[in-house]
């Protein structure tokens, strides 16, 4: 049976970049079939919807989605609509590689880091803010549980044994923020002792930070909370080049969304000038998600000897190319 897969091509570059990434794979031969569904504004000013039901109907459908960056549109009322997209899907794990590719600006080289993001709870569950009547006191509710934490480590030593992985880190604050960072490092440990064959270290956060510029050697697969998560991510992200480089999964039990974690650049917009590689990355890890270990690691190949060469860039990594030449340039080297 063929699989579908539902692609939501966005907002801003959202509809350049997701051609070029479906150029890439429709040469690659994989058979899938496209559902092409709408959310963002540009769903918002077709139908007056920034997430239509069709659209959380087809990917429940098809359990595989392809995301393009989607716009929210400033103003009150209108909530984030990838918050919206893991609530409803409950797509707890974000997972984010950052590997470092050649001819970038970036000052690192050998960076092969994933971080496993816990996207459901902590910071980010939205319950408690309140605001002092006198507005000098603010507060917020964080939430942890051991539900939660177990499940999210739990997927990142099973991802890492998958991929060969030799070490989790556990990223805490357990030592000031003891009940909610506490039983988070309690429960990664419980979970740790089922994955003997991988190594186990704690860090608390701040550390991370410094150690990630410092030695990024050192880290493999990251594992935390959902605002440390987000933070060392980007930190990620920006030792191997940048956003464009970026991809994201955000994965749930029953349905799994694969992006860039970019946003659609709306001062580059309709110039045709992005860089496609974030989204084609996303789809790589789609590939991976889907059992097509070998077909992502193909797609990696083909983006890494595209740079190194550096063959039709588009002008973000110093290239005269655009998005169109760039997708072309790795297209042609998919296959061999
Ligand atoms: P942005 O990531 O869209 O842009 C930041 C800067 O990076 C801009 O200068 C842009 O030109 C550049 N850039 C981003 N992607 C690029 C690419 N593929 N190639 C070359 N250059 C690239 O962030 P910004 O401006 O803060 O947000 C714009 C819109 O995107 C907002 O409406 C925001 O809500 C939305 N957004 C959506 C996300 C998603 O759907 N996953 C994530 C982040 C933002
Ligand atoms: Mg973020």
């Amino acid at each position: 049976m063929s699989q579908t897969i539902a692609v939501i091509r966005g907002d801003g570059i959202g509809p350049e970049i997701m051609d070029a990434t479906l150029e890439v794979l429709d040469r690659m031969k994989l058979g899938f079939d496209y559902d092409f569904v709408e959310a963002g504004l540009g769903a918002y000013e077709a139908c007056g919807e920034l997430l239509p039901a069709k659209t959380l109907e087809a990917i429940s459908r098809h359990r595989v989605a392809l995301k393009s960056p989607l716009t929210t549109p400033v103003g009150e009322g209108f909530s984030s609509i990838n918050v919206e997209l893991r609530k409803h899907f409950d797509l707890y794990a974000n997972v984010r590689p950052a590997i470092s590719f050649p001819n970038t600006k970036s000052r690192y080289s050998g960076i092969d880091i994933i971080t496993v993001r816990e996207n459901t709870e902590g910071a980010y569950i939205g319950l408690g803010q309140q605001l002092s009547e006198d507005g000098e006191v603010a507060s917020l509710t964080q939430q942890i549980t051991r539900h939660g934490s177990e499940r999210i480590v739990r997927y990142a030593f099973e991802m890492a044994r998958k991929q060969g992985r030799k070490k989790v880190t556990v990223v805490h604050k357990a030592n000031i923020l003891k009940s909610t960072s506490g039983l988070f490092l309690r429960t990664a440990r419980l979970v740790a002792a089922d994955f003997p064959d991988i190594e186990c270290n704690e860090m608390i956060v701040d550390n991370t930070c410094m150690q990630l510029v410092m030695r990024p050697e050192q880290f493999d697969v990251i594992v935390t909370t959902n605002l440390f998560g987000d933070i060392v991510s980007d930190l990620c992200a920006g030792l191997v080049g940048g956003l464009g480089l970026a991809p994201g999964a955000n994965i749930g039990k029953d349905a799994a969304i694969f992006e860039a974690v970019h946003g659609s650049a709306p001062d580059i917009a309709g110039q045709g000038i992005a860089n496609p590689c974030a989204l084609l990355l996303g789809a790589a890890q789609m590939l991976g998600h889907l059992g097509k270990e070998e077909d992502a690691r193909r797609l990696r190949r083909a983006i890494v000897s595209t740079m190194e060469a550096r063959d039709r860039l588009t002008p973000d990594l110093g290239g005269t190319g655009n998005t169109r030449s760039f997708g072309e340039a790795i297209s042609e080297r998919v296959n061999g």
